[in-house]
């Protein structure tokens, strides 16, 4: 029987081929099926067969049926098996790998910086006080002496709610608030969000940090000044910075400097940060002006003081080296998360 001799030969090449239930189905479909099955098949062809053949066909035929159904149902135990084992291996929980990271939240650059202004003038001795980001005319620009006629009064450089009230466009009136609500001597910082109508780019945003401060005595000189301003200075930057004053102008003190710290990138030897100058502007500062004196009701004759403003993100950009201040604002992650 020389073609079931081959149908065995074939099944004997096709089974080690089948490794997952889906062809193991296969397999089984086609030598075993009932209608289309191989051995079915055969199975026809004994009706044409002369008499004597049959019995030894037939016989032949249900030996490989048997032999057939016995290794296809090993198989089906052995898949089984092996499919069994993978699920469990894929299932385990392996209590020795690490923990995935909780992303932890931390402080934005901006309140690092604000935190450590603030740490800095509190050991030195300054209070903080706490003011409204809505202001009156008043307390942003008429107390602190700045002119109905100054550009920054102007709708083109403010933002104005009404006739009465603006988004403060610097912290220095602390000044009026705290000396009105308090008694002197006195040393006030107070740290927050101003607002001016510039059009974002690199070097502005419209809303920014500042940080203002003043102190108010008896005999309080210029030289108190420089020294406070030095001291935090170097406190925020480095010990090996010197700074310099240079007179300018503000309405509201007099007189006026601008604060140059030497370059902390290049020592002061020049560089392309400091435009070769080995200086770095950082803050306004002067004597507090007669005239605001005057506003908030302290005799000029018996007080003096001095007062000074910075801005915070120009402090964080130089610190960190940054060199677009809009990605303070932005709230990208990926720029946050390097802090
Ligand atoms: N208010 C100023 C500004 O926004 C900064 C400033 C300069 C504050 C001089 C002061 C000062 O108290 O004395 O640019």
């Amino acid at each position: 029987m020389p073609e079931l001799d081959d149908l065995e030969k074939q099944f004997t090449e096709e089974w080690p081929g089948v490794c997952d239930a889906g062809a193991l189905q296969s397999l089984k479909d086609r030598w075993l099926g009932r209608e289309k099955g191989l051995l079915s098949q055969e199975m026809r062809k004994l009706a044409t067969l002369d008499r004597e053949a049959r019995p030894a066909f037939g016989g032949r035929l249900n030996q490989l049926k048997e032999q057939f159904t016995q290794l296809i149902n090993e198989l089906s135990k052995s898949i089984k098996e092996k499919e069994e084992q993978q699920r469990r291996l894929r299932e385990t929980v392996d209590l020795h790998l690490p923990g995935k990271p909780w992303a932890v939240g931390h402080v934005h650059p901006l309140l690092q910086v604000k935190d450590e202004i603030e740490a800095v003038f509190l050991r030195l001795g300054f209070t903080l006080f706490d003011t409204p980001e809505i202001e009156t005319d008043f307390r942003n620009f008429e107390g602190l002496n700045i002119p109905r006629d100054h550009p920054s009064r102007d709708s083109q450089d403010t933002f104005f709610l009404n006739d009465d009230y603006l988004l403060r466009t610097h912290c220095t009136g602390v000044q009026i608030h705290a000396m009105m609500q308090g008694q002197p001597p006195m040393r006030v910082i107070a740290v927050g969000k101003v607002y001016r109508r510039d059009n974002p780019d690199a070097t502005h945003s419209p809303v920014f940090y500042q940080c203002d401060g003043f102190a108010v005595g008896k005999n309080i000189t210029l030289g108190d000044l420089k020294g406070t301003l030095e001291a935090a200075l170097k406190e925020l930057f480095s010990p090996d910075i010197r700074i310099r004053l240079r007179p300018s102008y503000f309405p509201f003190v007099e007189p006026g400097a601008e604060v140059d710290i030497s370059c902390i990138f290049c020592s002061g030897k020049g560089c392309r940060i400091c435009k070769e100058s080995g200086w770095i502007e950082i803050l306004g500062a002067g004597m507090i002006h007669p005239r605001v004196f005057e506003h908030v009701g302290y005799d000029p004759e018996i007080w003096t003081g001095y007062a000074w403003g910075m801005g915070i993100d120009r402090i964080a950009i130089l610190k960190y080296g940054i060199d677009d201040i809009r990605l303070l604002y932005e709230n990208d992650m990926r720029f946050l998360s390097q802090f």
